[in-house]
């Protein structure tokens, strides 16, 4: 086996984004991209010449290439052993895991997450650090200045690595291991959780529940957990082969991407519960019969409800959650007596408080969850954590989230995105909303007086950074809020996204529909941000 120097030259386009560098198959099949940005992440690191790299993927088309890539050129820059997940699989979560679990210097994720896959389809690669997050700005921008000047990367010419059976295998002087990628994850979440009531429950025969896949990589992590160690008829499990392409489908677990599992939970003869996961495992839904559960709600009513379970029977440090996540945990935490974080938008931004030990739990509005146990979302360990609650409260999911809200109060909450819409109208929007942000408090609009607006801006409490830009807020005297940003994540175009939250103490107005309860809210976010006019758009393309 010889090491090659291969010349490039570099592509003006490798910066991250939220979630890691995402764009179009064809965009990464150009002669050298994933190499050069490969080879950048590798040149923003320091000292990991004999150390342990962990690779995998959603199992989306193209992963198994890039996994043969980045084999060759994790040999040809010095790692000492690479770990990869048989089948070049892993899920987002799964690599966390692995990365703390055998103490690795770090990790490489090839997903684009809840995008669609295919040869036309969306492809993405991330690179995580030795506590299993991604990697902070400080590194991420690092790569990107890379990328604009490599002039060459380091590469085997070796052959490819046989992926499909466990074992370990020599290139050069690293050791490439194949392991199984569910049964670490799953023995994680074995010692989180009561599995044996959750069996009960599911053996006592008076429970029924649905998980949908959604043809993407929690597949064999749900045949695992839910059928082999907690007695889930395969039934149960919904589109649990992975497919290259996701089935043609869209694995975005959301009232609108997940339609088949929610006409199975909104029909006649609905399961008691119901949950999806997304392209890459980190994202959850969850459903009850004729119920969902906004995941803003989910984090709060996860951590009311925590000392339940035996991961968390010691409490919560504190609590996490994105800025535009509505703010239900905030009076959890309060009730608890725990520090609530607000942080920009991705999961980065938790990683600090995590390892601090600050925060326990965290969540984003954007079917995101997780905790301390690992450093991204992680969408299973929610599904087991409401199967442990349900298991232990022996009340329907309807009945926790309705006495939640008796006990705390509702925040109605929901999400409008308006997607691939033309990106100058979506910058001259923030814009003109950061020029008049000053101008807004005291404004009244009918029942509601601003009380605040701006530009969020984020300082980490544990290393000082600050993190500027991070979407417009506009908070009314009464706690409701709107918050308008610019998707980080997206490949067309520019998304906006609007959030609306409204706070409702009274349990008798707390049944609403959340577009009913949140009009007036609506209206106002339409005068003051005038969404149709820079967008040229009557209408969101999804509500959640
Ligand atoms: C979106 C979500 C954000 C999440 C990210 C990665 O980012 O809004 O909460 O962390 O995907 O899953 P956005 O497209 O809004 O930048
Ligand atoms: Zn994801």
């Amino acid at each position: 086996m010889n090491t090659l120097e291969v010349k490039t030259r570099p592509f003006p386009d490798q910066r991250p984004g939220t979630s890691g560098l995402r764009k179009k198959v064809p965009v990464f099949q150009q002669p050298h991209y994933l190499e050069n940005f490969v080879q950048s992440i590798f040149d923003s690191l320091e000292g990991f010449q004999g150390k342990t790299l962990v690779v995998g993927g959603d199992g989306r088309y193209y992963n198994r290439h890039a996994i043969q890539v980045i084999l060759r050129m994790a040999v040809a820059n010095g790692f000492g052993r690479v770990i990869v997940g048989r089948g070049g699989l892993f899920s987002t979560p799964a690599v966390s895991c692995i990365i703390r679990k055998r103490r690795a210097f770090g990790g490489i994720v090839l997903s684009a997450s809840h995008n669609p896959a295919g040869p036309d389809g969306d492809f993405g690669i991330k690179y995580n650090i030795a506590n299993g997050g991604p990697a902070p700005e400080k590194i991420t921008e690092a790569i990107f200045t890379r990328s604009r000047n490599l002039q060459c990367y380091l590469t085997t010419d070796s052959d490819d690595i046989d992926l499909d059976t466990a074992g370990e295998q020599k290139l050069g002087s690293t050791l490439i291991e194949v392991i199984d990628p569910v049964a670490d994850y799953a023995d994680l979440m074995e010692h989180l959780f009561d599995f044996d009531r959750i069996r009960s429950l599911i053996d006592s025969g008076l429970f029924s529940m649905r998980f949908d896949a959604m043809h993407a990589i929690t597949g064999p992590y749900a045949v695992e957990i839910l059928e082999n160690r907690l007695g889930v008829e395969p039934e149960a499990l919904m589109h649990a082969t992975p497919r290259e392409d996701f089935g043609g489908g869209h694995p975005d677990p959301n009232l609108v991407y997940a339609k088949e599992l929610v006409d199975v939970l909104f029909g006649s003869q609905a399961p008691d519960f119901g949950a999806a996961s997304d392209g890459d495992g980190d994202r959850n839904m969850i459903l009850g019969r004729q119920c969902f559960i906004t995941p803003s709600d989910s984090l709060a009513v996860l951590a009311a409800n925590a000392h339940l379970t035996p991961g968390y029977r010691q409490g919560l440090a504190g609590i996490a959650r994105s800025m535009p996540t509505s703010q239900a945990a905030d009076r959890v935490a309060d009730r608890l007596g725990i520090e609530l974080y607000e942080t920009p938008t991705g999961w980065k931004f938790f990683g600090n408080l995590l390892d601090a030990g600050k925060a326990t739990l965290c969540g984003e509005e954007s079917f995101g969850t997780g905790s301390d146990h690992l450093r991204e979302k992680d969408g299973l360990w929610a599904v087991l954590f409401w199967l442990n609650l349900l298991a232990v409260r022996k009340e329907s999911v309807h009945a926790i989230i309705s006495a939640h809200w008796r006990s705390f109060g509702r925040n109605y909450y929901s999400r409008h995105d308006y997607e691939g819409v033309n990106a100058d109208g979506a910058g001259e929007l923030i814009e003109s909303l950061r020029a008049a942000a000053g101008s807004l408090p005291g404004k009244r609009y009918g029942d509601y007086e601003v009380a605040f607006s701006d530009d969020f801006a984020y300082t980490d409490p544990v290393d000082g950074s600050l993190s500027e830009h991070q979407g417009i807020r506009i908070g009314f005297t009464d706690g409701s809020r709107i918050v308008l940003r610019l998707s980080g994540t997206g490949t067309e175009g520019a998304t906006l996204r609007l959030y609306l939250e409204r706070y409702e103490p009274d349990p008798a107005q707390q049944s609403l529909d959340a577009q009913d309860a949140l009009a007036d809210l609506i209206r106002i976010a339409e005068e003051i941000a005038r969404i149709r006019h820079f967008t040229r758009r009557e209408a969101p393309t999804v509500i959640t």
